[in-house]
């Protein structure tokens, strides 16, 4: 059955790769990022007309969140998925961290979520409809890194967010899942990461070969798939294995 995702952060290296992917599986893709000559872009990339619309939202703001969600449902005439994947990751230590630095990530990688999420199962349920909501998490956090405690804790709070709304919502027979991805190369410009940076991570990682958006994109296939239908309230991190230890350090 053909389905409708709303993808957050569409215009990035891995809500696109999800929207590439739900694209290639037949869905309809409803696009959402930041400003609309992104989406615009990214519209015109996915080279799909027919399937794919957009609505440029602020998902920091939760009014922009929940009037996504309702614009988007009306353009595409309903929703079945909705993929969480806009974020922020900016590097800033503690001592020298304002409280507007330390809200504006929390706003964009946590309260929009709940907004997003709250909003779309609400048009759910008041329609008796099923439907997935898969958050990007990031194995941030699950282990703190200096210069991150806003970036760490916006998303062990997303993780928990999971939870909370796979239990709240199960009744409905709406889902929700997270991807944890590892570090994985997308050219952000909004989100830039130092060459020193990512060669420590990598360094790190156990399987040999670095990860890449798609990687991201074939978990969250899965988790809206009918063979996941059992599968809620879950994290499957996408790591290369850094989850399971570091490969950097020396043999004892
Ligand atoms: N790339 C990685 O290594 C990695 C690892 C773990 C988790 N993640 C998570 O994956 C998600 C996607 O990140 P990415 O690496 O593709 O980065 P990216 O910078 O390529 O994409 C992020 C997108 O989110 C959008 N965005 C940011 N703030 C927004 C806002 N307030 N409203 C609407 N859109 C907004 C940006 O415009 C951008 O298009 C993020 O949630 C990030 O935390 C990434």
């Amino acid at each position: 059955m053909s389905r409708t995702v709303l993808v957050t952060g569409a215009s990035g290296g891995i809500g696109k790769a999800i929207a590439r992917r739900f694209l290639a599986e037949g869905a309809s893709v409803v696009l959402s990022d930041r400003d609309e000559a992104r989406c615009a872009r990214t519209a015109e990339e996915l080279a799909a007309p027919e399937r794919v619309s957009a609505v440029a939202a602020d998902v920091a703001d939760p009014e922009s969140a929940r009037s996504c969600v309702r614009t988007a449902w009306e353009h595409a005439d309903g929703l079945d998925v909705l993929v969480n994947a806009a974020g922020v990751y900016p590097s800033r230590p503690l001592l020298e961290m304002t409280d507007a630095q330390w809200r504006a990530v929390l706003a964009t990688n946590l309260d929009g979520p709940f907004a997003l999420s709250t909003e779309f199962a609400r048009a759910l349920v008041d329609r008796g409809r099923s439907g997935d909501i898969v958050n990007i998490t990031s194995g941030a956090g699950d282990r703190a890194r200096r210069g991150a405690a806003h970036y760490c804790t916006s998303k062990a709070g997303l993780t928990m967010l999971t939870r909370a709304l796979a239990l709240e919502f199960a009744e409905h027979r709406i889902r929700a899942n997270a991807v944890s991805p590892g570090f994985v190369e997308v050219d952000s410009d909004v989100n830039p990461l130092s060459a020193e940076y990512v060669r420590a991570v990598e360094a790190g990682r156990p399987w040999p070969r670095p990860g890449a958006p798609d990687d991201v994109a074939s978990a969250v296939a899965y988790l809206c798939s009918e063979d996941a239908e059992w599968i809620t309230g879950t994290t499957i991190a996408v790591d290369g294995g850094v989850g399971a230890g570091n490969a950097a350090l020396p043999l004892a």
